[in-house]
């Protein structure tokens, strides 16, 4: 019998849509690890209850307080960029609605991730506790200084666009690390910037253009 619009495995279906579409000639995604963590995390949780039917679409959502849940393409190809090992422990710079960061869980040994704006700090939080992802630890604060006494880590992943890569971010990444981070002024083409530190410099190349809402805070001044 058909189930109830909306049913978990209505929710299921959608999602392997989105991993067939990720691994498709469109996007290719490769990394299996990334592909498994996506399919385990229930993305449809992670957005307000009016866009849960459109959670698995190709494209970003309203999560509230103007802000989205990014695309998940761009999740995938960040996730995957940042070469992560299940040792690691991973910056991320606004939380927005938790879904990266639940994806990040099931790929490193401890998330810590920031966000600015209360309202969303509160919920990415409490939808994190009630899917038990336990390694994720989260923060209402401005990430453009980071999280200093979490300090260093092995990969940054930064979310909202500041219009130059933070100094303080630079510095809490380890020795060769990885950051993945878009830069450029709101509503203008903003480029996404793959930096790894080794022999204490930083190496950066531009991977994509992209665009994302403006990092606030410190950020913007
Ligand atoms: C595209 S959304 C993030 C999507 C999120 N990673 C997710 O999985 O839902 C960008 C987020 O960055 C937050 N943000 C902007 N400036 C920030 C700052 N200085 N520190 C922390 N978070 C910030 C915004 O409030 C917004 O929630």
């Amino acid at each position: 019998m058909g189930l109830a619009v909306g049913g978990e495995d209505v929710y299921n279906e959608r999602r392997m849509e989105m991993i067939e579409l990720l691994k498709g000639p469109r996007y290719g995604i490769k990394d299996e690890r990334v592909l498994e963590a996506m399919e385990k995390v229930p993305r449809h949780e992670f957005v307000p209850q009016e866009e849960r039917l459109r959670a698995y679409e190709d494209s970003p959502l309203p999560i509230g307080f103007g802000q989205t849940i990014s695309q998940p393409f761009i999740v995938a190809y960040m996730t995957e960029a940042l070469k992560l090992k299940s040792t690691d422990r991973v910056l991320e710079v606004g939380t927005g609605s938790g879904y990266q960061a639940a994806v990040l869980s099931h790929l490193v040994k401890e998330v810590y991730s920031i966000e600015i704006v209360e309202g969303l700090a509160k919920r990415a939080a409490k939808t994190l506790l009630k899917l038990a992802y336990e390694n994720v630890k989260t923060k209402f604060a401005d990430g453009y200084q980071g999280w200093p006494d979490k300090a260093p880590f092995d990969a940054l992943i930064v979310t909202c666009a500041p219009d130059k890569i933070p100094q303080a971010l630079i510095d809490q990444l380890k020795e060769g690390g990885r950051m993945i981070i878009p830069v450029g002024k709101e509503g203008h083409v903003q480029e996404l910037y793959l930096l790894q530190k080794k022999g204490g410099k930083v190496r950066e190349k531009v991977v994509m253009p992209v665009r994302f809402v403006p990092m606030t805070g410190g950020g913007r001044k």
